[in-house]
């Protein structure tokens, strides 16, 4: 809370402190009030106490999300349903700022049988959802989980956040027994597999598991604790992640169940038990009666002299005071990662040695640290960026990043672990990535062919979707601004990461570029920069898509955007050269030649045709970000590609040149790389 300086340690000052600090444990100590709680449910008593939806009903002494009796197993096959606690729950006051709001703590605790006949393959899953009305969409069965549907999956309206128990495996998931945090979609932010911790979801003898959904509003923290029914709660959860919900649900949102069967996978859906318990928010407590009491006027006064006394040596301080505000900035962020300690992080990066050194990135260098977890013996690889100490941007790169990076999830991501800000040092802790980054495997000394084709496309599609994400998925527009091979990160399987969010810069919605830039110039790489932003020196969606062009072109051609190709006694850069390929009708030939005949014909044909229309010299003509996905998954075809390269057309500056049309033609970009 406050870094105590030895200089502080007068007797009353601690005094002070200790009562700041008590007074502030019991304000913020949350108190859990029980909602309502069900040690078995009865069909008749309970039908109207809840919301049944689908083909949800009580029966049987429990909540029944599908249907659970029947000699005929079709009754069973594709159904799904939702049950509701009939009332909203308010997740966080709104008292002032929105971001400042503090969020409820809860605890959900439910008894399930995901009951199936040997006979059967269970499925689909079942979820403990927070929604944000009584409603389930049409057609949720199946590998919706009564969540969502082929429409609405993904979609940020949804305003759906859930804990799925997953019974059936989609080429999205690990297997077949895993839990996931789920928002507003069926592909789980976070999956964990039950399997390892010897739980099976649906066994085939019916087994009851006690659950524990709970959720530290001040920490933001969800975790899932599971067990068999009987057992006392398990020491550290199954599934624990960081999560604001204020950036997801609705304020007054719905708590119940959802579930599905599908075709062959079923199984029966059942809640045996369900109990609430859930913070009231001091707003909502009535007004603040405790002002009233005379002793509690007193201890108000004196902490506050207290702090405003601290703040008054801090200030005579100085030295210390930007680290106050960076560190109070840090910490007012909501749903902010893990703080670490510096002299850890040193541990762990042996003292942030030479042979630990992995890169290094946009202002700063990344090293590879290995953290001793407290408590026991297991460890964890992460990657550490610190940043350059002496830059005077230090800061403001670092909380740019941080602001940005901290609010985004999604699967080709880095993941930010944590940071730390301590002796004037900023570092910020990634998921170790151990296949390193992109342009590693593909310009490589020792090519190894571990990218074989697949992987490739992958890796595009990937890209692709984490762009689609920045781009239009979150809830800030962000351009992500230094796309390239070197910041598509690898991770165990090879799937695309992208990081290094140096140079992202969130964009209001309503605004399409970022205005403010460093003195240098525009600062992306060469090859990978777009034409316009020599003019203009903005980021902006498209300039992201033009480099993502870049980045396409060189996984299927294994060249760098920079590189120079001889081709008829010319020099040509690689976008120019697969150009005249596809004028010539061959452009396919433009394929990594390491790959041999290893290749998908059509799938090589696609990316090379996308690659060259998001290098359109034009900004406006490049494919949007929506539209590469879906010609990535082949749902669209690939785009039409001019035979000739159109040239640089910069509109705003015809416009005011000339009244006749001026082209500008630039330079080709092999000539402009250092
Ligand atoms: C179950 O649903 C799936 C997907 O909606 C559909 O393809 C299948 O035909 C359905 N099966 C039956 C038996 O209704
Ligand atoms: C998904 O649900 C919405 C809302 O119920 C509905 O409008 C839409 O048609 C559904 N989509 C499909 C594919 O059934
Ligand atoms: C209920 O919420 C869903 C999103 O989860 C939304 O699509 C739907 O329109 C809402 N329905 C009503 C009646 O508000
Ligand atoms: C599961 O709970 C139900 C209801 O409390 C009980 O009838 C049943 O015997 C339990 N099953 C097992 C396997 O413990």
């Amino acid at each position: 809370m406050i870094t105590m300086k030895p200089k502080m340690g007068r007797n009353w000052v601690i005094f002070l402190l200790l009562v700041t600090s008590g007074v502030v444990m019991a304000s913020a100590a949350e108190v859990l009030v029980t909602q309502f709680s069900y040690n078995e449910f009865n069909e008749e008593r309970d039908t109207g106490s809840f919301k049944l939806l689908g083909q949800a009903s009580i029966d049987g002494g429990a909540l029944q999300l599908t249907p659970d009796t029947s000699n005929d197993d079709y009754i069973f096959i594709n159904k799904s349903g939702r049950i509701f606690w009939p009332k909203p729950f308010k997740l966080w006051d709104s008292n002032g700022d929105e971001e400042d709001g503090n969020l409820a703590s809860f605890v959900s605790f439910f008894v399930i049988n995901i009951y199936r006949q040997p006979s059967w393959n269970a499925g689909e899953g079942f979820a403990f959802v927070i929604a944000p009305n009584l409603t389930i969409p049409e057609a949720s069965h199946g590998q919706w989980l009564g969540l969502t549907n082929a429409t609405t999956d993904g979609d940020r309206t949804n305003q759906i956040v859930a804990v799925e128990f997953d019974t059936e495996k989609q080429d999205f998931d690990p297997d077949d027994n895993h839990i996931g945090l789920n928002i507003n979609s069926v592909r789980s932010y976070t999956t964990v597999s039950l399997t390892p911790s010897g739980i099976e979801i649906s066994p085939e003898e019916g087994t009851n598991y006690s659950v524990w959904v709970q959720y530290d509003g001040q920490a933001k923290v969800m975790e899932v604790y599971m067990g068999k029914e009987g057992d006392p709660k398990p020491s550290s959860p199954l599934l624990r992640d960081t999560i604001d919900l204020k950036h997801y649900v609705k304020q007054e949102s719905y708590f119940g169940f959802a579930a599905s069967t599908g075709y062959p996978a079923i199984q029966l859906n059942c809640v045996l038990k369900w109990k609430l318990d859930m913070e009231i928010l001091p707003g909502d407590k009535g007004f603040m009666w405790w002002l009233l009491s005379i002793p509690a006027v007193i201890l108000i006064l004196v902490v506050v002299g207290g702090i405003v006394y601290l703040n008054y040596k801090k200030r005579r301080e100085g030295g210390n005071r930007e680290e106050g505000n960076v560190l109070g900035d840090l910490r007012r962020l909501t749903g902010m990662p893990r703080e670490f300690r510096y002299k850890d992080l040193k541990k762990a990066t042996k003292n942030f040695d030479e042979s630990t050194k992995l890169g290094q990135g946009g202002f700063g260098v990344v090293y590879k640290g290995v953290l001793q977890e407290d408590g026991d013996d297991s460890t964890t690889e992460v990657a550490v960026k610190q940043f350059s100490r002496d830059d005077i941007k230090g800061k403001g790169d670092f909380m740019a990043e941080l602001t940005i990076i901290h609010r985004l999830r999604h699967k080709h991501l880095v993941r930010l672990v944590g940071w730390c800000y301590e002796k004037g040092k900023l570092l910020l802790v990634y998921d170790f990535m151990p296949n390193g980054s992109l342009d590693k495997h593909l310009f490589g000394d020792h090519y190894d062919n571990t990218l074989n084709w697949e992987r490739r496309y992958n890796i595009v599609t990937g890209v692709g979707s984490a762009l689609l994400y920045l781009h239009n998925e979150f809830d800030q527009k962000v351009v992500h601004r230094d796309l390239k091979g070197s910041n598509i990160m690898l991770d165990s399987t090879f799937n695309a990461r992208l990081g290094d969010f140096g140079l992202a810069r969130a964009l209001d919605n309503d605004r399409s570029s970022y205005a403010e830039l460093e003195l240098g110039g525009f600062p992306g790489t060469m090859g990978y920069v777009a034409p316009e932003c020599f003019h203009t020196q903005k980021a902006t969606v498209e300039s992201d898509v033009y480099a993502f062009g870049a980045v396409v072109l060189e996984v299927v051609c294994g060249r760098s955007p920079g590189s120079e190709i001889s081709y008829n006694q010319r020099l040509y850069s690689l976008v120019d050269w697969v150009w005249m390929l596809h004028r010539e009708g061959r452009i396919v030939e433009a394929v990594d030649e390491r790959l041999g005949n290893n290749y998908v014909d059509d799938e090589a044909r696609r990316l090379l045709l996308l690659g060259l229309a998001c290098s359109h010299p034009s900004a406006s003509e490049r494919p949007a970000t929506l539209a590469i996905v879906q010609i990535l998954s082949g749902s669209v075809s690939a785009p039409h590609v001019p035979p000739f390269k159109p040239a640089f057309t910069w509109a705003s500056m015809a416009s005011l040149t000339t009244p006749t049309t001026t082209s500008i033609i630039l330079p080709s970009i092999a000539s402009l790389s250092p």
